[in-house]
């Protein structure tokens, strides 16, 4: 479906609170009735995925071209594969892999948890990985140390950057702290220079943040 469509002139966005979805109408535009196949069909692909999110199965869907919107559907997503599930390093898998799925333009997608006064490799999804960075090192031990997000959009110009796949250029480690105790971090390599924005940073942050309720 191109930009072009009738359809994508009209709806400027999509949102869906629990089962319910919203589609907000560009003005002064009016619902056009030829259009009403694609609003049963992203309604239905949603009632699929609640269905199945994290109970039965994982169903993928396809991502449409608004990345804002794409990132609430994944964080809905999220939020339903976590649903009543409180052990860490599953929510953490799964996490990798819906992000994995979903990113584009990306080489690792990991977790590193705190342990004993350092980073300790978690569930991640790329090639294997330097397995313990200490506090402050690397991009991962500054975003513990500064408890801030790194954007990293050139990690060759990175003081002490720790290279663990030669092909990542950029990266984005986000820092996970609950209540000031440091669980660990989400890191995000890309191997193209730049992939990263204040929009990724944004709600990625909003990911970390619903990992985050479920630790207990
Ligand atoms: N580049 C990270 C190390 C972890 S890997 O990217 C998976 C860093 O500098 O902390």
């Amino acid at each position: 479906m191109s930009r072009n469509n009738s359809f994508f002139r009209r709806v400027s966005a999509i949102y869906f609170i629990d089962d319910v979805c919203i589609f907000q109408i560009n003005a002064p535009s009016t619902i056009d009735f030829k259009d009403i196949f694609y609003y049963i069909v992203i309604v239905l692909m949603r009632k699929d995925l609640f269905k199945f999110g994290g109970k039965i199965m994982f169903k993928p869907i396809v991502y449409n071209e608004y990345r804002e919107n794409n990132y609430v559907t994944v964080l809905q997503q999220l939020t339903s594969l976590i649903d009543g599930e409180t052990d860490l390093i599953a929510n953490l898998a799964n996490a990798a892999a819906l992000l994995n799925q979903f990113l584009t333009e990306v080489n690792w997608v990991g977790f590193y948890l705190w342990k004993d006064n350092e980073l300790v490799l978690g569930p991640f999804q790329g090639l294997p990985a330097c397995i313990r960075i200490p506090y402050g090192k690397g991009v991962c031990g500054t975003a513990i140390a500064e408890r801030k997000t790194q954007l990293v959009p050139n990690v060759h110009e990175f003081p002490g950057h720790i290279v663990c796949d030669a092909a990542s250029q950029s990266e984005i480690v986000i820092p996970m702290i609950k209540e000031d105790t440091i669980i660990g971090v989400l890191d995000i390599d890309s191997p193209i220079k730049d992939r990263f924005d204040t929009i990724d940073q944004r709600h990625l942050e909003k990911f970390v943040n619903i990992l985050l309720t479920q630790i207990v």
